[in-house]
């Protein structure tokens, strides 16, 4: 057994990542575009205002995306794009470029995949309070109609929200992304169900208007642990320590997200960790939080694992000198044997792997090229982890390398590469890495070429 025939083989951006145009036709504010024009929160005060021009680079960059050979393509739809203030008022402009896009995506042989929500948040709802504020859960929803009124005739994946882990841990509770606040408790348990809220309206209107044909997920990241052997015991001490809460992360776990969507329910010990804080709600929203999702995406880059040497001294690094990318992040391809097997085991859902990559220090070589043999290793250890998860029987039907090309690695700026594709954003020249060309051979083998 490896990889099936029609395995989704792809790539993966973010709209505020690398369209820029960011007041362009009629597009409003999102909060990153005001936090980095606000300063001090993102390196040399780098912005998204120009980024990789996307936007107006669309064809060119769907072009090389053909000659790469994917065949999916994972991007949001910037929602103050789509609807400058966030509800009522559709740019029609704006929603046009998304529909040029699918239609560029669909001649080129690309299977499209939208993530609704990829953390720009638009500045008029921000103000309302935004994800704080319940009625996100409404304005999500009529969000999400307009575009999958538009697109759901062509687009049959969607992902209604990215890493809440992130956009709500690292933005609402540790202040270190936009919108850069640390709030209590109550606050981070109410803005949780609000996000479980607006998924459950996303859901239902994808399903309203795109019907039994849509594949409907997530994308949500957390830690997994990875054993350090593959006895019971070792196994289960790591799969429970994957799904654990506690008072002050639960916003960053993995079964805090997951279990209300694909469960229906907190997960086990909240009641008891929260008492009278945890929000009450009713078997109505359970139901339409917990529909029957198609699949279980995940963003991952690195694995939970136990120091070797002294923790306090390496953090997060395995033992002394150990691999990382210039994120920082260790390099630990088991991750994506046992993310696939710990999810699958206990969703029952067929696993889509929506982001996966590193950075690193990539430049255009003297003879014009760029050399990224680091990515290529990278990514190839990480795919041999996934095969190995096929071959045990565990569901996996696609995997989106993040990123299809270098863009705006928010509050690290420019200086993060995470590309298949290298921009110079001096001139916006593209040039395929030499891992664009490898993972063009991985497609066209579908995974043969991994093991040789
Ligand atoms: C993920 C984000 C994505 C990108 C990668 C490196 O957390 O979803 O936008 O920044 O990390």
């Amino acid at each position: 057994m490896s990889f099936s025939k029609d395995f989704l083989w792809g790539a993966a951006s973010a709209a505020h990542q690398l369209e820029g145009a960011y007041l362009e036709d009629g597009k409003g504010l999102g909060i990153w575009n005001f936090f980095e024009h606000e300063g001090g929160h993102i390196a040399y005060n780098e912005t998204a205002d120009v980024s990789c021009d996307h936007y107006h680079h669309m064809k060119e960059d769907v072009a090389l995306m053909k000659q790469i050979g994917l065949k999916s393509y994972r991007f949001s739809v910037s929602w103050p794009r789509v609807m400058p203030e966030g509800i009522g008022r559709v740019n029609e402009k704006g929603l046009q470029f998304y529909s040029d896009l699918v239609d560029e995506l669909i001649s080129a042989g690309i299977e499209p995949m939208i993530t609704l929500f990829h953390w720009n948040l638009p500045l008029a709802l921000f103000e309302k309070g935004g994800w704080k504020n319940p009625d996100i859960a409404d304005w999500f929803g009529e969000y999400t109609e307009v575009v999958v009124k538009r697109l759901g005739d062509r687009v049959k994946y969607w992902m209604t929200i990215n890493e809440p882990q992130m956009f709500i841990g690292f933005g609402l509770g540790m202040g270190l992304m936009a919108p850069f606040e640390k709030n209590d408790t109550q606050t981070m348990l109410n803005a949780s169900v609000n996000v479980f809220r607006a998924h459950g309206k996303a859901v239902t209107a994808i399903r309203k208007y795109v019907g039994a044909e849509a594949k409907i997920g997530m994308a949500p990241t957390g830690s997994v642990w990875i054993p350090k052997d593959d006895s019971s015991k070792e196994l289960e001490r790591c799969r429970e320590m994957s799904f654990a809460i506690d008072k002050d992360s639960f916003f960053m776990g993995n079964s805090w997200w997951a279990d209300p969507l694909f469960l229906g329910h907190y997960p086990e010990g909240s009641e008891e960790i929260f008492g009278d804080m945890l929000p009450k709600l009713s078997k109505e929203e359970w139901d339409e939080i917990s529909q029957p999702l198609d699949f279980y995406g995940f963003n991952v880059y690195e694995g939970a694992h136990e120091h070797f040497d002294d923790e306090t001294k390496y953090g997060r690094y395995e033992y002394m000198g150990s691999p990382h990318t210039m994120m920082g992040w260790s390099i630990t391809p088991e991750v994506l044997y046992y993310a696939p097997k710990f999810f699958y085991e206990r969703y029952h859902k067929p696993i889509m792997i929506t982001e996966n990559g590193m950075a690193g220090m990539d430049w255009e070589s003297m003879d014009g090229k760029v050399h990224d043999y680091q990515r290529i290793d990278f990514t190839r250890r990480y795919l041999l982890e996934l095969e190995r998860a096929v071959n045990d029987g565990i569901d996996v039907i696609g995997y989106q390398h993040w990123s299809i090309m270098d863009n705006f690695e928010w509050c690290q700026g420019y200086k993060m590469r995470f590309g298949l594709i290298h921009v110079d954003y001096r001139t916006l020249k593209r040039t395929l890495k030499d891992s664009a060309y490898w993972y063009h051979d991985v497609i066209a083998s579908n995974g043969a070429n991994l093991s040789v």
